[in-house]
């Protein structure tokens, strides 16, 4: 007799997110996909929506409606939910509610309740769920998602800086702020959905700030700090959309508090991961490059001291639809159901 499989629920199949998942499980040894749903795809295959996974055994399935949630709790144990800000927040109750396990892409139970008007626009309907949700940076906080019910997937900025900045400041080697966050993602950060903002004739050749200095991953950054070190950390973040697929990359500005080198701050991000299967951190000299992460799970680090300013440099770069989505998620899955943490997940990554 082989290993138990997981019989497990993708909704919001039809997005990035959701596509990448169905990517990343069907080459999962552990689980099978069971259920795939959509919005206004519902009814259509798998392959119409995703030309790109006609090659798989689902390709010719067709999307539920989201909005069936017996269905998904018939069909599955494990569920992701890869659907907008704001829409999962009344699906989610009613699937952990089952007895369903979820880890959520979206930023719906990633903050405490009254930052949610302020940074998402909307009062949160389910307040008592934030404290049931589990933050799953699996490289910080493996211990708490091993035993969730509910996981709350980290927004791809949050995961460099956090990542990258949680070492430093929990050894007192940074000050917990201001820390200057400049931000560089793909135009599939924002979804599949057209918008003439991100038309090529609009995005080509172009680098532009957006959402200065409103992003809603600015309280995210903060709090992933504070879970991590328990010290109240203060960010300004500016992210920019440049004309790349895939790609996020994060330059963070901390005060330093003494006088470190590069080595030394290297060396501290180099010992708190060495055993992390998909954080690479690169020795002084080297520079992350978010091509060669591109398609894989893996998370590069540098860290630089610069003592004219006192400021340490820490940079970061992840594929947002990987380790800053879908990948993320698997990891926390596998986390969550007791597999290896690296199971069905490439760390290698696609290039040139
Ligand atoms: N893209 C990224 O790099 C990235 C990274 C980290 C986290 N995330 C998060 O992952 C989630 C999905 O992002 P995405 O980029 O995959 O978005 P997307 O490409 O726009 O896909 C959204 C999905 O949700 C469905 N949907 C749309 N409106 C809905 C509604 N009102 N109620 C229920 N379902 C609805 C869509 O179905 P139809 O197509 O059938 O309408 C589609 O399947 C978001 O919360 C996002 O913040 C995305």
């Amino acid at each position: 007799m082989g290993a138990a499989v997981t019989d497990v629920a993708v909704l919001g199949a039809s997005g990035y997110a959701g596509g990448e998942l169905v990517r990343l499980l069907a080459q999962h040894p552990g689980v099978q996909i069971t259920h795939l749903a959509s919005l206004g795809s519902a009814g259509r295959t798998l392959a119409d929506v995703h030309p790109h996974l006609a090659g798989t055994p689902l390709a010719a399935t067709e999307l539920a409606s989201v909005e069936d949630l017996e269905a998904v709790t018939a069909a599955a144990g494990f569920v992701f939910c890869a659907l907008p800000n704001g829409s999962s927040v009344s699906i989610v109750p009613h699937l952990v509610e089952a007895g369903l396990r979820v880890v959520d892409l979206a930023g719906d139970f990633r903050l405490p309740a009254e930052a949610y008007p302020e940074w998402y626009g909307f009062e949160h309907p389910a307040p008592a769920w934030l404290d049931r949700a589990v933050y799953g940076l699996p490289e910080l906080f493996a211990d708490r998602i091993a035993g969730a019910e509910l996981v709350a997937n980290p927004g791809c900025y949050p995961t460099p800086v956090a990542l990258g900045l949680a070492p430093l400041l929990a050894l007192g080697l940074i000050a917990p702020g201001p820390i200057l966050v400049d931000g560089k993602t793909g135009l599939s950060g924002a979804g599949r959905s057209a918008s003439e903002a991100g038309l090529f004739t609009a995005t080509e050749e172009s680098i532009r700030p957006y959402r200065v200095p409103r992003h809603q991953h600015t309280p995210e950054m903060e709090r992933s700090l504070t879970l991590a070190t328990d010290q109240e950390a203060q960010v300004l973040f500016v992210p920019h959309l440049v004309p790349t697929v895939r790609g996020v990359l994060t330059t963070c500005y901390a005060p330093m508090t003494g006088n470190d080198t590069s080595e030394e701050l290297t060396s501290v991000l180099a010992d708190v991961y060495a055993s992390s299967p998909f954080v690479r951190v690169l020795p002084p000299g080297g520079m992350v490059d978010s091509k060669r992460v591109r398609g894989s799970n893996t998370v590069e680090l540098q860290v630089v001291a610069d003592p004219r300013t006192g400021q340490a440099i820490v940079v970061g770069a992840l594929d947002n639809l990987v380790k800053g989505a879908a990948g993320q998620a698997v990891q926390n899955m596998n986390l969550m159901l007791g597999l290896d943490e690296a199971a069905g997940l490439p760390a290698t990554g696609l290039y040139p």
